[in-house]
């Protein structure tokens, strides 16, 4: 197969890491192959910020679960109060994705950028997972504090993060894809 389209089949969510850190060029790497995304108007008003220090992920990590048990969201919760549960499961590294407020197609422009974080860690033998519960660090000042404090700009919200660092285990499976959803008219 395309080796661009094996890295995209082979591309899992993985949810246990090793503890040793990225190697910075490969780390380089990744986050080049985020901004080289497109985004609408080429405006580009996305804004990284790569944690790679354990005290600060775990600080993340324990501001998200209080934050989620507090919520009432049934379903965070349910996740949060698993035994020795870490929301970045413990990765090595977590990249912390955040865009201008109310700007046009900017989720958009973040995905693209996210996406290309993930092919490109997982092109390089990097593991990955989106963690889109790291939108509860937005429901506490603690977590705004934090986010401020660790870069994100003024004028500024935090979308999700992304988890990585090289896979402890096997490859996980592909879970179910529904294929019932593509119209082909010709
Ligand atoms: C926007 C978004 C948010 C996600 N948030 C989480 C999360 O908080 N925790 C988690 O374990 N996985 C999270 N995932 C991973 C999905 O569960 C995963 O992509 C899906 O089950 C398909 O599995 P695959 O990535 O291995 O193909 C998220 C994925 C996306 C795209």
């Amino acid at each position: 197969m395309n080796e661009t389209l094996q890295v995209i089949a082979s591309r899992r969510s993985i949810r246990k890491y090793k503890p040793e850190q990225i190697v910075g060029e490969e780390m380089q790497r990744i986050m080049d192959a985020a901004i080289f995304a497109p985004s609408a108007r080429n405006q580009q008003k996305w804004h990284f910020t790569v944690v790679q220090n354990k005290e600060i992920i775990d600080k993340m990590a324990r501001i998200i679960q209080s934050n989620a048990l507090n919520s009432g969201e049934g379903h965070a919760a349910r996740f949060m109060s698993t035994p020795g549960f870490h929301v970045f499961f413990h990765a090595p590294t977590v990249v912390l994705i955040s865009h201008i407020t109310g700007g046009h197609f900017i989720e958009v422009d973040c995905g693209m950028a996210a996406q290309n974080i993930l092919l490109a860690a997982e092109a390089l033998g990097i593991g990955s997972c989106v963690i889109g519960f790291s939108r509860f660090l937005l429901i506490s000042q603690e977590g705004i504090d934090l986010l401020r404090e660790l870069g994100m700009p003024e004028g500024y919200s935090h979308l999700c993060a992304i988890a990585l660092g090289y896979p402890d285990g096997t490859h996980p499976s592909m879970p179910p894809r529904n294929r019932d959803v593509i119209n082909y008219i010709k």
